[in-house]
């Protein structure tokens, strides 16, 4: 029998840890999955997208820069993936509608929550950023009902757009839009949701938002610690995370939504981090 094709797009792949991710997966469960990466030309995402489902592809992962245009494409979009404005997702439902899901918010929530214990419900919440990565994880953010979500931003309007876009959806979550210099007070959990280390750079907090019992959650990931999760160890944070589980976690939800089969993550994030 033929293994069922999947792959992840992006501009550029090669950097891609999906493959790796998905065949372990795929290895685990005894699922006939083939999953391969594509790099897209940058002015033609939607044609790759429909030459690879014409030719039988099953499902797509979709990452930097595409995910909006993803969004744009699709002909069904799952609730979670409404709200987020961007999908990761993409698959052909029943009746050959292609349908985007958003499974990023749900892979950070269960890193956070089931990896590694911490509790989001009641918890007073710093999201640093408010762009499209920001924009995909407050759905299930506000969904474990925290004390507040504090969005900072270097922009301020765009934090004050997504508190607008997401107050409907949490009633009983306090949510604020400010800049970085606002914030003094310590938080239980900050998570980063900035492209600022990607520079090398810092937002300009104080570091009087980290306290001895504060999280910290950087959701990029590198081989060495993150900048930002430097920064919060040199300033007295306790425990810091950085991005790998969710990228195995967000895998992880993909992986179910297409095959209705639940991959054990535990083993993947560890292989992985042993690279
Ligand atoms: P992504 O898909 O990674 O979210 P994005 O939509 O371009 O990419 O958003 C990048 C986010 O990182 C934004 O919140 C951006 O702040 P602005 O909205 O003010 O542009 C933030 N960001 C990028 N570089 C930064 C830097 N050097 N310092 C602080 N914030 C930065």
């Amino acid at each position: 029998m033929n293994n069922d094709l999947y792959a992840v797009v992006g501009h550029p792949i090669s950097h891609s840890k999906s493959p790796r991710i998905h065949s372990l997966f795929a290895l685990q469960t005894g699922q006939a999955v083939e999953y391969t990466a594509i790099q897209a030309p940058l002015e033609d995402f939607a044609d790759t997208v429909r030459e690879f489902f014409e030719r039988g592809g099953k499902g797509l992962n979709v990452t930097v820069p595409f995910k909006e245009q993803a969004w744009q494409l699709a002909e069904v979009r799952t609730e979670r993936a409404e709200k987020a404005g961007a999908v990761n997702t993409l698959y052909r439902d029943d009746q050959g509608r292609l349908t985007a899901d958003n499974t990023d918010g749900c892979g950070l929530v269960r890193d956070l929550t089931r990896n590694h214990g911490i509790r989001l419900n009641g918890a007073r919440v710093l999201v640093l950023g408010a762009g499209g990565a920001v924009r995909g994880v407050l759905g299930p953010i506000l969904q474990q009902q925290p004390a507040s979500v504090t969005i900072a931003n270097r922009t301020v309007a765009k934090a004050e757009a997504l508190a607008q876009l997401f107050a409907p959806v949490a009633p009983g979550v306090e949510i604020n839009a400010v800049g970085f210099e606002r914030p003094d007070q310590p938080y239980d959990v900050i998570i980063n949701g900035t492209s600022a280390s990607l520079q090398g750079d810092l937002p300009p907090l104080s570091p009087t938002v980290i306290g001895s019992e504060t999280v910290i959650y950087d959701m990029m990931y590198s081989l060495q610690t993150t900048t930002f999760n430097q920064w919060a160890l040199d300033n007295g944070a306790g425990r810091v995370f950085d991005g790998l589980g969710m990228l195995v976690e967000q895998a992880a939800e993909s992986f179910r939504v297409w095959r209705g089969v639940q991959p054990e993550t535990a083993p993947v994030i560890e292989e992985l981090r042993n690279d």
